[in-house]
């Protein structure tokens, strides 16, 4: 077998290095809060017929669209989402997230938020500023950079094409 000589080993492993470091920086984690497991058979005249599967095929079309990998992840629970966000800085460049009932009582997601360096696009499916009292404060809004708000399932698709527009900024 043809022996590598160690100056291509090196181009190589810069080529590898490169793609990697491509690969994370265009890489945009999803992240749907609480309930949001029972869309389609939650309160469908809020939230809509589609179920979350629905919302995560046409992510994932649009993410292969604009050449952008994409991780989903649905969570009940409060800690498992600090820790997604948190540690995400090393994977992804950018994150969608619908923090759901966490959006107007969760401290803990918001200085997640803060904490890290990765741009935060806050979603929701309603329009929470037409819903009760308690839904019209979001605590992600003033540390997320921007909130998408009222357009059903398609409120995901917009608020990846802004994450995938900060990544390619
Ligand atoms: C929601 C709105 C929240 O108030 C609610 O608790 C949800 C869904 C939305 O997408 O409209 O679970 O985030």
């Amino acid at each position: 077998m043809k022996k590598t000589s160690p100056k291509r080993s090196a181009e190589l492993a810069c080529t590898e290095r490169s793609r990697s470091i491509e690969a994370r920086n265009r890489r945009i984690l999803i992240i749907h809060g609480p309930n949001l497991n029972l869309l389609g058979k939650r309160e469908p005249e809020i939230y809509g017929k589609f179920s979350l599967e629905d919302i995560n095929k046409e992510i994932k079309k649009l993410a292969k669209e604009k050449k952008v990998a994409v991780d989903i992840l649905q969570s009940n629970h409060e800690g498992e989402i600090v820790d997604a966000i948190g540690s995400s800085s090393k994977k992804y460049s950018a994150i969608v997230i619908n923090p759901a009932a966490y959006t107007h009582t969760s401290v803990a997601i918001r200085d997640a938020v803060s904490a890290i360096d990765v741009p935060v696009v806050e979603v929701h499916l309603s329009n929470i500023y037409h819903r009760e009292e308690f839904r019209q404060k979001s605590l992600i809004a003033g540390v997320a950079t921007g909130q998408i708000s009222g357009f059903g399932a398609n409120s995901y698709l917009l608020g990846f094409l802004a994450a995938v527009e900060l990544i390619n900024k």
